[in-house]
Parts: structure tokens; sequence; C-alpha cells
């Protein structure tokens, strides 16, 4: 009998505290460490990316990595550090007073806040510069270097202007307006789909999965992107600020054109289901099962964080 489509509550509450914990250690390992005057830099780095999060991103690469056969630590660990470096500086200059003028994030002041604006700009640019260099230390190990410059080309693409850079610069000047459906998930696709495409597919690279298969992950990375970002429209304006740990109406205040604000608050907890169903179709035609993904594709669907 093959493994079952979906987990317990129980057995998979357990296992996204222990993947989660897991991956954070990980990333702390990862950070920056014989830094000297620059130290301020550090300070804002950590102060960032270990306030907490729900580390999606390294976990889905580390499931789509394990689901395509992967199973070298030293090679995915770094990867998995480098993304969430990535999606962490681009909370960071979100929340900037030039972006989205947020003060809180993780449930804490944002960086930005804390350590100046001028350090909130230097302590992305210092996550995106060292995602890079910690995904390339996975170089160091001296074995195959070809899967492993694919999937630095995957980071490197989903992350600038064909990805989530790009999708940010629409979001930002198009504040204000009312989207059409192709501007609004263009936005979508590429400031929060991109970065989980990627996630799933350099995990899968990494593994020497077949094209069909990265392309497949890309392709669930993407549902999984848009449900996401929709379900995080509609928390803007159901939640407290103390059960999201950021600022909720920050949406309407930047007077931003959402999935909520253009089909309406049905529609849009509609499009979240349809969305994750549409990527639980194509996950649960893999060739290898993953239940424990499979029940975080669907668990996402009515996140409350
Ligand atoms: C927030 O991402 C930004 C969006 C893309 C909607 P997450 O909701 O994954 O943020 P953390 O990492 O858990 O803080
Ligand atoms: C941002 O979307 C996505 C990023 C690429 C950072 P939002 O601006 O809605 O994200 P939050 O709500 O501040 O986390
Ligand atoms: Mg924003
Ligand atoms: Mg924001
Ligand atoms: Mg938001």
């Amino acid at each position: 009998m093959g493994e079952p489509l979906f987990m317990d509550k129980a057995a998979f509450g357990k296992q996204l505290e222990e993947e989660t914990e897991w991956i954070e250690r990980n990333i702390k390992g990862f950070l920056p460490k014989d830094v000297t005057l620059q130290k301020t830099i550090y300070k804002a780095m950590e102060y960032s990316i270990m306030a907490g999060g729900k580390r999606l991103r390294p976990m889905f690469m580390w499931e789509a990595y394990k689901m395509s056969g992967g199973n070298d630590e030293n090679v995915i660990l770094p990867f998995m550090a480098a993304i969430e470096m990535i999606h962490t500086y681009s909370l960071v200059h979100d929340d900037l007073p030039a972006m989205d003028n947020d003060e809180y994030r993780r449930g804490m002041k944002t960086t930005h806040i804390v350590y100046g604006e001028d350090m909130g700009i230097l302590a992305g640019d210092a996550l995106l510069n060292y995602a890079f260099e910690t995904a390339l230390s996975c170089f160091n190990d001296g074995t195959d270097t070809v899967l492993k410059s694919k999937a630095l080309k995957v980071l490197a693409n989903k992350s600038g202007i064909y990805g989530m850079l790009g999708g940010q610069v629409v979001d930002v000047e198009k504040t204000g307006e009312t989207l059409s459906k192709e501007e609004l998930d263009f936005i979508y696709s590429l400031k929060t789909g991109a970065l989980i495409e990627a996630a799933f597919m350099a995990g899968a690279v990494l593994a020497g999965a077949d094209s069909n298969i990265v392309a497949a992950f890309e392709k669930a990375g993407h549902c999984i992107g848009m449900a996401f970002q929709i379900q995080d429209d509609i928390l803007d304006i159901t939640s407290t600020q103390e059960e999201l740990g950021k600022p909720v109406h920050s949406d309407e205040r930047n007077e931003k054109s959402t999935y909520v604000a253009v089909y309406g608050m049905d529609n849009a907890l509609k499009a979240v289901k349809e969305y994750s169903e549409q990527a639980l179709g194509i996950l649960s035609n893999m060739p290898v099962q993953n239940s424990y993904l499979n029940t975080l594709a669907r668990m996402l669907i009515n996140r409350k964080k």
C-alpha cells in the first residue's frame, strides 16, 4: 500500500513543529560570524531572520528534495537557509516607509523601526547578498556542480525582475489603481508565487529530478503562491495584529487593490480553496507521495497567520 494522501492532525502538528525548529537552527548556523566594525548589520540581519515566521519556503524545498530522492543535507541546507534569507530581505524592504510603511512583523517591531531606516535598507541588501554567499557554500564539498548551478539559477531568477522583485515593482507602481485580472494575477504570481515556485523547483533540481517533475513542482508552487497571497489579503481584513504578528488593514491604508477589494470576500475565499485544490491535484499526481506536504498545503487554506 502506498503512502496515504494526508496525515492525521496530531502527527502532522508534531512534524510541523519539529521541522520548523530544525530549519530555524540551521538558518542560525549559517548566519555570518566574523564581524567586527560592521557588527550592526549582523545584529539587524539576525533580528529580522530569527524573529520567527513560518519557514514555509525552506520547508517546501526540503519536501520537494526528499520527494525527488535527495538525501544530502550538506547540499540542501545552504539552499534552504538562502531562500529564507531572500524571503526575509523581501519582508524587511516591503515594510520600509517608502513601501508599505509597517511597524510590526513576525510579532516584533520591524527592522527599520529598531535599527533605523538606513540599517533597514542595508540589512535587506545584506540578507540578499548573504543568501547567495550561503547557497554558494554548497560547492565547498567538491561534489556535483551541475545541479547546484542549475538550482542557483532558479533562485536568482525567481527572486529578481522576472520574479519576486518584478511583482513588488508593479504592486508599488499600481498602488491606488483598480487592477485588471491580468495585472492582479501578474503581481501575485510574481511577488509571492515566484519564491514559492523557486523553493519547490530548487529542491527538485538539486535532487536531480527530470524536467517534467520540476515543471510540475513549479505549477504546484504557483497555485500555492496564489492561494497564499489571497489568504494574506483576507487575513489583512479579518485577523488581528496580535494573531498575525503584523498590522492589519495595511492594504486599505496603502490603497492596495487586492483580490478581496476587487472580487469581494466570498470570491477570495473560494479562490484560495480552488488554487489549493489545484496544487493538491498536481502533488497527488507525482510519482512519489508526500502526505506531510499534502497536509501542509491543505492546512494553509484555513491558516490564521
Ligand atoms: C509574508 O509571507 C509575505 C507574503 C508573501 C504574503 P509569510 O506569511 O510566509 O511570512 P513569514 O515568513 O511567515 O513571516
Ligand atoms: C508582499 O506582499 C510580498 C512580498 C514579496 C514581501 P504584502 O505586502 O501583502 O506582504 P505583507 O502582508 O506585508 O506580509
Ligand atoms: Mg507589500
Ligand atoms: Mg506589506
Ligand atoms: Mg499583505
